[in-house]
C-alpha cells in the first residue's frame, strides 16, 4: 500500500511537468545518478535474497513505468511547444507585400549619359575640372582679360571677393562659369591634337524658367590640324540627330561673339510649346541650346598649344535645357527642387542595375 502511494508520487512529478525543460529536471531526480528510483535499485544489492526476490521485480516495474510514463509525457509536451510556437510564429502570405522603394535616374544623369555616348561613337573621351576655379582658368586663360566686358555679362559668384566685391587682389577664385576652364586644362596638361567632352556643374547668379544658379554644361573640343567651322557643324548636326531620335533636325546658327572663340555661332533648335510642354522640331519657337565656334589662338597659346600648328573647335552645351526638350519639362528650376512626385514623374528606371539583375539570376 504505501508503495502504491509512492509509486504515485512519482507518476504524478512525471504528469505535472508544464514543459520539456521540467520534465527534464524531474526524470534527473528520479532515474538520474542520484534519482530516488536509482536509489532503490542500488539498495537491492544490500538485501538479503528472499527480500529483493520480492522486491526487485516491483522496483524493476516502477522504474519501466516511470520510463514509459516521461517518454509519453515528453511526446505530448514537444507537440504543444511546437503548436504554441506556429501559433506565435504564424506568417500571413495572403497580406500584400510592403511597397519597395527603387531610387530612379534623375534626368540630368541620364541625359549625360546620353550624350556621352553620343560623342563617344564620334570619338571623343571625356574629361573634368573642378568646379571651384581660379579666374585664370575661368577667364583669362580663355581671353578675357580682367576689365573685359563679358566678365560681367556671366554674373560669376565670387569667392573671398575684397572689399570692393571684386575677387583680383585676394585669393582669386570663382565658382566656374562654364566649362571651359576644362579645355585649357585639358590641352596644357595632354597638347594636341585631342578631342574631348566635359561634363559637369557650373554656377551663374540667374534664376527664371530656364535658368538656375546651378546648371550643367558639356564642353566640346577638338583640337588637330586641318579642323574647320564645316566639321564642327557636321559634329552638332549629328549630334542632334542622334540625340533627338530625328532623321533631320531644324537648327539655327546665329553669329555671336565669345572671346574664346573666333568666329562664334551660338545654336538654336526649333521647338514649341504645346499643352505646357516643350516639343522638339515644330513650331515657331527657337531654343538656344549651345555656344560654339572656331578656338581662339590666344586660347591655345595660354595653354602652350603652337596657334600656327593647330586649330580647331570648341562648343558649350546646356544639359539641362537638352532633357527639357527632349522629355518635354516645362520648368527647369522643378529639376533641382527634390520633389519626390518630380523625382517620380521624370525619373528613369536604373537600367544597369537591371541588366546586372538579369545576369545575377540568368
Ligand atoms: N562657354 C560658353 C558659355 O558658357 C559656351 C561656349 C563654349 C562657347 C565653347 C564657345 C565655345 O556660354
Amino acid at each position: 500500500m504505501e508503495n502504491e502511494v509512492e509509486n504515485i508520487k512519482f507518476l504524478d512529478l512525471v504528469r505535472g511537468a508544464l514543459s520539456v525543460d521540467d520534465l527534464e529536471q524531474a526524470r534527473i531526480s528520479l532515474l538520474g545518478k542520484k534519482g530516488e528510483i536509482t536509489n532503490l535499485m542500488r539498495s537491492l544489492g544490500q538485501m538479503d535474497v528472499k527480500e529483493r526476490k520480492v522486491k526487485s521485480p516491483q522496483y524493476n516495474r516502477l522504474k519501466q513505468t516511470l520510463e514509459q510514463a516521461i517518454k509519453e509525457k515528453r511526446d505530448t509536451l514537444l507537440k504543444k511547444e511546437i503548436e504554441a510556437r506556429m501559433d506565435a510564429e504564424w506568417l500571413d502570405i495572403s497580406q500584400d507585400p510592403r511597397e519597395m522603394n527603387t531610387g530612379l535616374v534623375h534626368p540630368v544623369s541620364r541625359v549625360t549619359e546620353e550624350i556621352v555616348s553620343i560623342f563617344s561613337d564620334l570619338g571623343f573621351s571625356v574629361a573634368e575640372g573642378p568646379q571651384i576655379e581660379s579666374d585664370w582658368y575661368n577667364f583669362d586663360s580663355l581671353n578675357i582679360p580682367p576689365d573685359h566686358p563679358a566678365r560681367q555679362e556671366f554674373d560669376t559668384f565670387y569667392i573671398n571677393p575684397d572689399d570692393n566685391g571684386r575677387s583680383e587682389n585676394v585669393s582669386p577664385n570663382v565658382l566656374r562659369t562654364h566649362t571651359s576652364p576644362v579645355q585649357v586644362r585639358f590641352m596644357e596638361k595632354h597638347g594636341a591634337p585631342c578631342r574631348i567632352i566635359a561634363p559637369g556643374r557650373v554656377y551663374r547668379s540667374d534664376y527664371d524658367l530656364t535658368h538656375t544658379p546651378m546648371f550643367h554644361q558639356i564642353e566640346g573640343l577638338a583640337i588637330g590640324e586641318g579642323i574647320s567651322m564645316s566639321n564642327l557643324k557636321w559634329v552638332l548636326v549629328e549630334f542632334c540627330k542622334a540625340f533627338f531620335e530625328l532623321d533631320s533636325i531644324d537648327l539655327r546658327f546665329r553669329a555671336s561673339h565669345f572671346p574664346f572663340t573666333e568666329p562664334s555661332a551660338e545654336v538654336d533648335i526649333r521647338c514649341s510649346w504645346v499643352a505646357n510642354s516643350l516639343v522638339v522640331g515644330k513650331g515657331d519657337d527657337w531654343m538656344e541650346i549651345l555656344g560654339s565656334g572656331m578656338v581662339h589662338p590666344n586660347v591655345l597659346e595660354a595653354a602652350n598649344v603652337d596657334s600656327t600648328k593647330f586649330q580647331g573647335f570648341a562648343f558649350g552645351m546646356g544639359i539641362d535645357r537638352l532633357a527639357m526638350l527632349k522629355y518635354g519639362m516645362p520648368d527647369l528650376r522643378s529639376f533641382f527642387d527634390n520633389d519626390i512626385r518630380w523625382l517620380k514623374h521624370y525619373g528613369f528606371a536604373a537600367e544597369k542595375s537591371s541588366n546586372l539583375y538579369d545576369k545575377l539570376s540568368g
